[in-house]
């Protein structure tokens, strides 16, 4: 089964999240496919009540910590209390802009193995490391790092994101992805022991996106700027 992961970042308001409400509950078949959308806090709840419940709703971060006096923090506890399946954790933004660590990550994706929701845990290479050829060395160190032993095939999944390529128009060949996501599950056992889903993001677009979900080894993708645009993300569904 295919994984499509909608990561809306800080972005859509109100009325637009109730738009892409209507438009996707109707859209969705169910079937071979696993639609998780992933917008700001605010709008989890209005999603949780009004979207179509085969599809899942996750968040785009949460606390390192269970609870308590954390002001502006928001717990794994919470994301399951309303409704959530899924959080994204350590993506290449928040390990930029908020000097996220693999040690805080692994944290965080306790919390959320501890809640019942299942992590999706963001790895990437940048610009520099890749014309280093150090992909596969940062990736690997990234995920053991990251990983805590309470990981599961149902508890994690493993999203496989250039920094490069995020945002950029620029994705990797196809057989470099393949390759990337094979050797990751060579190197890492754990990864092949459990079977964990590794999806791929950066830059995945209604053109491209049938081209990347049929590299074997890619279990799915993780969609930023393309699932903003009802009809793009659309698109996205209806190839697979
Ligand atoms: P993009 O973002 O699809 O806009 O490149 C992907 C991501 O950052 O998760």
């Amino acid at each position: 089964m295919k994984t499509i992961i909608a990561n809306w970042k800080m972005n859509n308001d109100l009325a637009e999240t109730k738009r892409f409400c209507e438009v996707i509950s109707q859209l969705h078949r169910g079937g071979d496919q696993e639609v998780i959308i992933c917008p700001s806090f605010p709008y989890l709840y209005y999603l949780r009540l009004h979207l179509d419940s085969r599809i899942r709703l996750g968040a785009q971060n949460c606390s390192q910590y269970a609870k308590g006096a954390y002001t502006g923090e928001v717990s794994a506890a919470m994301l399951k209390d309303i409704g959530c399946s899924y959080v994204i954790v350590g993506h290449s933004e928040r390990r930029a802009a908020y000097n996220e660590t693999s040690q805080q990550i692994k944290e965080k994706v306790l919390q959320a193995h501890h809640c019942g929701l299942t992590a999706i845990i963001c790895v990437g290479e940048n610009l520099a490391e890749n014309k280093a050829g150090r992909t596969i060395a940062v990736l690997t160190e990234q995920i053991t790092q990251s990983l805590p032993e309470t990981v599961t095939e149902q508890n994690t999944i493993i999203a496989y994101e250039p920094v490069w390529a995020i945002g950029s128009g620029r994705v990797p060949q196809s057989d470099e992805i393949e390759q990337i996501h094979l050797a990751l599950r060579k190197n890492i056992g754990i990864l092949f022991e459990k079977n964990l889903k590794i999806v791929y993001g950066g830059s995945v677009t209604g053109e491209n996106c049938r081209k990347i979900l049929s590299i074997k080894n890619v279990d799915g993708v993780l969609v930023g700027g393309a699932s903003l645009n009802i009809d793009e993300f659309k698109v996205i569904l209806e190839q697979i």
